[in-house]
């Protein structure tokens, strides 16, 4: 059960699960090359981070071999924005010639010709960018910097045209939440996979100014039913659950759940986030806990960590572990605690989606019944 940080990454993670479902090791992983960006996006939730002092080339080059070593097999860059860093190309040719799968991470508007020659030589897995909106207004809206749309088109033209595979991002929020349907439809016509972000979440020191752009849960669940997949996906879930008990979780989370654990996932498990000052985090979001690597070793990081997540049970006053609707939901603990500085204290938007899954899903079930 590997962390999915883009929709390329699955098969990676089918393979992990398949072949060593039982072993704690850092098979997956994350960096964050800087913090830095070029653009200024209204939810981004690196913010508070842009101080930080970046990890030097050859700090990258020893924990990334370290973990190697430990077992990784896959890992995505991100940031900030990676292309920022001078010595992008150094540490990405590093990954690439210790047989490390690589994914980017980019908002892609400082690629340029040299950067495909580049990938030409190294195939990335995947670069994984996010569309802000499908007119220079809403794109810009979200970005905060003039000319960053065009700039954005224009590396999406270098990448289509060179047949480097990437995808599409959407991050729905009031800002663009008019483009969603647009900016899905332009991805179809590339052929080019799309992920949409519904739930967007507070920034690493638990700000919860991106929050107050999310769009309400029956926004959100509107998409579940507008979107011909997303729809077409409850539909089968409805028909699956009519001949028999599914789990929409992996069969480890559920097990996870039922086991009182707190955290269902893969943090700290399969995967590991090291942050651009060079500290050791279970997953991206989990900012609330970390371990410094400049002052000991990956290995006392990942023991303290196995501790504060892979261990961690839950009380009985939480509420997701006896909850009806856990299969239609897709809540995140490390959400909980960054907007509540508790990891129990659920939040409603979660619930209310869930919900509203649940009541789709019986109506469709009661239809079905009556063969309709
Ligand atoms: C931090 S960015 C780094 C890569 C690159 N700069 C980009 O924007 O694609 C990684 C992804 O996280 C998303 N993101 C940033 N802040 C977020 C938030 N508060 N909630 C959800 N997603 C967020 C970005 O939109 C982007 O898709
Ligand atoms: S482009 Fe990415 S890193 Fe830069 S501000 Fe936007 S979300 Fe944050
Ligand atoms: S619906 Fe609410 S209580 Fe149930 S699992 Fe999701 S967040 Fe937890």
């Amino acid at each position: 059960m590997a962390e999915r940080y883009c929709m390329h990454n699955q098969s990676m993670n089918d393979f992990i699960d398949e072949n060593f479902e039982d072993i704690r090791a850092p098979f997956t992983a994350g960096f964050e090359l800087t913090a830095k960006c070029n653009l200024n996006c209204v939810h981004c939730y690196a913010k508070p981070d842009r101080n930080h002092q970046d990890f030097t080339l050859d700090e990258f080059k020893s924990i990334f071999d370290t973990l190697v070593e430990r077992g990784l097999l896959d890992c995505y860059f991100t940031g900030g924005e990676i292309f920022t860093r001078p010595d992008f190309e150094k540490m990405y040719v590093h990954a690439k010639k210790k047989g490390v799968l690589v994914s980017l991470l980019s908002n892609i508007t400082l690629l340029n010709q040299h950067h495909i020659e580049l990938f030409k030589e190294y195939p990335v897995e995947v670069i994984s960018t996010s569309m802000y909106g499908y007119s220079e207004a809403s794109y810009e809206k979200v970005t905060g910097v003039k000319g960053s749309f065009r700039k954005f088109m224009n590396a999406l033209e270098l990448l289509q045209k060179n047949d480097i595979k990437y995808e599409l991002k959407f991050v729905a929020m009031e800002q663009n939440i008019d483009d969603l349907y647009k900016v899905r439809e332009f991805g179809n016509k590339l052929g080019v996979p799309m992920v949409v972000i519904l739930d967007v979440h507070p920034m690493s020191d638990g700000s919860m100014e991106p929050v107050s752009f999310r769009l309400t849960p029956e926004a959100a669940f509107d998409f579940d039913v507008r979107d011909e997949g997303r729809k077409q996906f409850w539909k089968d879930v409805a028909k699956e659950l009519l001949t028999g008990e599914i789990e929409l979780r992996p069969q480890r989370t559920i097990q996870r759940f039922r086991e009182g654990y707190l955290y269902p996932c893969s943090i700290a498990n399969q995967h590991v986030f090291i942050t651009s000052d060079l500290k050791m985090q279970g997953c991206v979001r989990a900012s609330y806990r970390k371990f410094d690597l400049r002052k000991g070793s990956f290995d006392e990081g990942w023991t303290y960590l196995q501790k504060e997540f892979v261990e961690k049970k839950s009380t009985l006053n939480y509420k997701c572990n006896s909850c009806e609707n856990i299969r239609f939901c897709e809540h995140c603990v490390a959400n909980f605690m960054l907007a509540y500085g508790d990891e129990e204290q659920v939040d409603p938007f979660f619930c209310r989606v869930a919900e509203l899954r649940r009541n789709f899903v019986e109506d469709e079930i009661k239809r079905l019944a009556k063969g309709e």
